[in-house]
């Protein structure tokens, strides 16, 4: 995997909009297959217990966990994008604090969305996986990340050995709900 391109695509990252141009992401590349092994082993244990909460079956359970783990060792490295809040505008308040936390979370979500776009020009193929959403002291500690990152997704990147099945897009006219 050419290093260039997934820098070109970090880049992309960061030239999203951000609160007061606060750029509240950073971004840590998981590459060897030893630190992704044990990445995904470390995520199993957190979410074997969640998916048993939720009353799933122990075969659908190991099921989801093996195709979980395939798709972290089968691309060529893992990108995993942290939401970083510690040089947001503080409020006295906790609505605006609220909101700020929001805005944060959307500029977050347009940075991952430059850096697939990024990825898919230089002919690579991402996903998009929340998993670390759901144990990020977990993600921080196993990936030795700094106190302030809060992990919240996965992007697997690699050469996509098929075209995917894309689910149909809502029409125009559901779209805009006005213009008036
Ligand atoms: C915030 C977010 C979280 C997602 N989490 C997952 C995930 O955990 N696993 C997964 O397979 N896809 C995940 N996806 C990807 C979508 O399920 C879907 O694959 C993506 O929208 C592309 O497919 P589409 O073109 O059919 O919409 C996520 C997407 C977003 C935006």
């Amino acid at each position: 995997m050419p290093r260039a391109l997934i820098e070109r695509a970090i880049e992309a990252a960061g030239w999203a909009p951000s609160p007061h141009g606060r750029q509240p992401w950073r971004f840590s590349i998981v590459e060897s297959i030893e630190r992704r092994s044990a990445l995904a082993d470390a995520m199993a244990v957190s979410w074997r217990e969640q998916l048993a909460l939720d009353g799933q079956d122990a075969e659908t359970i190991e099921l989801r966990l093996r195709k979980s783990r395939e798709r972290m060792l089968d691309a060529s490295l893992l990108i995993i994008p942290c939401l970083y809040l510690d040089e947001l505008d503080r409020y006295p308040d906790p609505e605006r604090q609220e909101a700020e936390r929001l805005m944060a979370i959307q500029s977050f979500g347009a940075a991952i969305q430059n850096l697939l776009l990024s990825l898919q020009a230089s002919g690579l193929d991402a996903g998009w996986m929340c998993a670390p959403l759901f144990c990020p002291d977990l993600v921080r500690e196993e990936l030795g990340l700094a106190e302030g990152l809060i992990p919240h997704a996965m992007i697997p990147v690699g050469y996509a050995a098929k075209e995917p099945v894309r689910r149909p897009r809502r029409t125009l006219d559901q779209l805009i709900v006005d213009w008036s």
